[in-house]
């Protein structure tokens, strides 16, 4: 087989923009707009939003960094990275860990993103039923998980130039002028002022050890860290480009994204006189009670939906194209052929997911954490413990196995003054990601 005729086909990104709205799109997503602004709230606001910030700044950037390093070395999907860097060690496990990961988040992630849907046509219509009530309609959510989960093939078989970055680039914008438009909106509204203070002005008081491991916990989840979805995505990325910028960038937006996000949910929140630790149903409980508050309410609420579902499905795509790569990679299928394939097995394993929010009451009673549901489960099992198992694994192979000596020089491609910063970067791979990682995993298991 002609190895030059495969890596022209594996695709690359056209230009340094076009990977970093496509990897913006994978880390901006529910995790953004939906998760972070009922964690913050849950967590005391400002404080939490400080130790999100340094979790991104101290573990998100050299994870990020390492794995955007890793693929573009490899110019492979996770398990193939792996077996090319340290042929023959088990070190492969790793990306089968991500590939498994990548298809099980993906499986509930798509359950969600499809009532994302459903809310941009009940919020402009004016349909006021319960969040419980529309989750438990089976003829509503399982044909909505189904659309989702067909759009996310149908960008993702399109490959690399002419699918996920094309649709970057015209969703990512799209979703920043949507954004402003609601910040705008949001902070204007009477009463504003209290949400602004509950989410810029610290109260130290209130943070405690679980405050740390949630901030730390949303920044693998929102960064797209820990399964290789940025090994995938740096695999494409041109030698002649800049990883450390690029990773950077990545990291600022999405960290930008949320603040926003906040901006647009707290001050509201507040106006309205409402709960901010409300809980995982902030975004579909309260604002669709609160749109109707504002003049053309149904049309900014359906808007700020629609800006919800375009964020989801830049995520669910790269959530699948690691699989897809995998299989594209080590067992030259078809990309068509993988996509689909992959996708159909998400969907099934997503079915108990959709069936577990009202629609089957069995499923969503179960003795397991995460809350109870099956969602609940596999959101636990998959973004808490596997993305953190997968990130701290990724920083000791970096750190310890494939070590920086050996690095540095694919850092150092498109990047020839990175100088000392690759000096920071190997203590924080080595020691500091490690060691804090370990913390939030011995905690969980603790406190499960
Ligand atoms: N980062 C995405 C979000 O914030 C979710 C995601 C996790 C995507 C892991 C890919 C890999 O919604």
């Amino acid at each position: 087989m002609a190895t030059e005729g495969r890596e022209i086909d594996r695709g690359e990104w056209s230009s340094k923009v076009g990977f970093i709205l496509a990897a913006a799109g994978s880390a901006i997503g529910l995790g953004n707009i939906w998760r972070f602004p009922y964690v913050t709230g849950q967590n005391g606001g400002a404080a939490f939003l400080i130790l999100y910030l340094v979790c991104v700044l101290l573990i998100g950037v050299p994870v990020m960094i390492a794995e955007l390093t890793i693929g573009r070395y490899s110019r492979k999907n996770p398990v193939g990275a792996f077996g090319a860097i340290k042929p023959g060690s088990w070190w492969k496990i790793v990306g089968y860990l991500g590939v498994l990961t990548g298809v099980c988040i993906l499986s509930y992630y798509t359950v969600m993103a499809g009532y994302t849907i459903g809310y941009i046509v009940k919020t402009l219509i004016g349909n006021e039923t319960s969040f419980s009530a529309f989750t438990s309609n089976g003829r509503l959510a399982i044909p909505l998980f189904l659309l989702f989960s067909v759009l996310t093939v149908l960008v993702v078989q399109g490959g690399i130039r002419n699918g996920i970055e094309r649709w970057a680039k015209i969703l990512m914008p799209l979703l920043l002028l949507l954004l402003v438009l609601l910040i705008i909106r949001s902070v204007t509204l009477e009463g504003a002022g209290r949400g602004l203070a509950f989410y810029f002005k610290p109260d130290f008081g209130k943070v405690t050890g679980k405050t740390v491991l949630a901030a730390l916990g949303q920044a693998f989840f929102s960064l797209s860290l820990g399964m290789g979805a940025m090994i995938t995505y740096g695999s494409y990325l041109s030698k002649r480009d800049n990883i450390v910028t690029s990773g950077c960038y990545v990291a600022l937006f999405d960290t930008m994204i949320a603040v926003m996000a906040g901006l647009i949910i707290f001050p509201a929140l507040f106006a309205m006189n409402m709960n901010p630790a409300e809980g995982p149903g902030l975004v579909f409980e309260v604002l669709p009670r609160i749109f109707p508050q504002l003049p053309a309410g149904n049309i900014i609420g359906a808007a700020f939906f629609l800006l919800l579902s375009i964020a989801a499905l830049t995520s669910t795509i790269s959530l699948l194209e690691v699989a897809t790569a995998y299989l594209v990679d080590e067992k030259h299928w078809l990309r068509r052929r993988a996509v689909w394939i992959v996708a159909g097995l998400s969907f099934c394993l997503g079915l108990p997911s959709a069936l577990s929010q009202g629609i089957v009451p069995a499923l969503a009673e179960l003795p397991l954490p995460g809350g109870g549901s099956f969602l609940g489960f596999m959101d636990w099992l998959f973004a808490n413990v596997m993305l953190a198992v997968g990130a701290i694994l990724i920083s000791i192979f970096f750190g310890w196995v494939w070590k920086m000596k050996a690095a540095a020089e694919e850092i150092r491609t498109g990047n020839p003054r990175v100088g000392r910063l690759l000096l920071v970067l190997d203590i924080m791979l080595r020691f500091v990601c490690p060691i804090l990682i370990l913390v939030v995993l011995v905690y969980l298991f603790i406190s499960v």
